[in-house]
């Protein structure tokens, strides 16, 4: 295995996040993507999460079984049993075959053994928004190994934030956003989140100094280019996601050193 930075005390996500593990060298959001991305040199890693019919916290990105696993329908119409008795990693390779939908406990497990941070997104089926933001933050909050940095919790749902924060007030929240609203100052104070990510397609200059002169961090995915990447961290961006840790942190230069304003 890569050896890794060792990184007890840096609570904060660090410049290259693993984009639902290392999708770009495993099948998403599996056990294998994650250990994939510490393999890669990762220090942290990006999921989402959502909720099987039983109300188990499953780690998966659809509504929908159909792009990622060998079953079909509704991911919120499945039990958790259903759930783990699917393949989700054939589709992505041989190598993958049999690849379990994990929990949030068994990707917490593998973050653990690995030492690794986590960026945990909530990303409910429609209509669960509120119960999956309670569940997964319930979770986190309980059984979060207390020895890795507090998990950060992302989501593009606002009524999910909002029960992650009842439910967990002392975990950091992200609102995630394709395309950053013209109210993102107002959105984000009345949730009580501390950081930003967003489409980095859609960011600007502009947007990134006013958004870190706003005292927010500002994170943004999907970018598979260092140079790219290097962008962004000279905008202010303090991480991005990528499918492909190994392509950015060979950039040692510009990656070692921690930004901040
Ligand atoms: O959390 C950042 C990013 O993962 C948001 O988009 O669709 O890849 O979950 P998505
Ligand atoms: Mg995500």
């Amino acid at each position: 295995m890569i050896p890794r930075r060792a990184s007890f005390a840096d609570l904060e996500a660090p410049p290259v996040i693993g984009h639902r593990g290392a999708r770009g060298h495993a099948p998403e959001n599996t056990l294998a993507s994650i250990r994939k991305a510490a393999e890669l040199g990762a220090l942290w890693v990006e999921f989402d999460t959502k909720l099987s019919r039983d109300c188990e916290v499953i780690v998966y990105h659809d509504d929908d079984l159909r792009r990622t696993t060998d079953g079909r329908g509704p991911v919120a119409g499945k039990d958790l049993a259903e759930l783990q008795a699917l393949d989700a990693g054939g589709w992505y390779g041989n190598a993958f075959l049999g690849e379990p939908v994990p929990t949030l406990r068994q990707a917490m497990a593998v973050l653990a053994e690995l030492v690794l941070g986590a960026v945990v997104e909530i990303k409910p089926s429609a209509g669960r928004e509120t119960e999956t933001g309670r569940l997964v933050a319930a979770i986190l909050q309980e059984e979060w190994p207390p020895f890795l940095p507090p998990p950060l919790i992302s989501s593009f749902s606002a009524e999910a934030l909002a029960a992650a924060g009842d439910t967990a007030p002392g975990l950091p929240r992200a609102m995630n956003f394709l395309k950053i609203p013209a109210d993102w100052n107002m959105r984000l104070s009345g949730l009580g989140c501390a950081a930003l990510h967003c489409r980095a397609r859609k960011l600007t200059p502009q947007m990134a100094s006013s958004i870190c002169r706003a005292g927010f961090r500002l994170r943004c995915f999907t970018v598979n280019k260092k140079a790219r990447a290097e962008t962004l961290f000279g905008w202010g961006v303090s991480s991005v996601f990528t499918d492909y840790p190994d392509r950015l942190l060979s950039f040692r230069s510009a990656l070692d050193s921690r930004r901040r304003w």
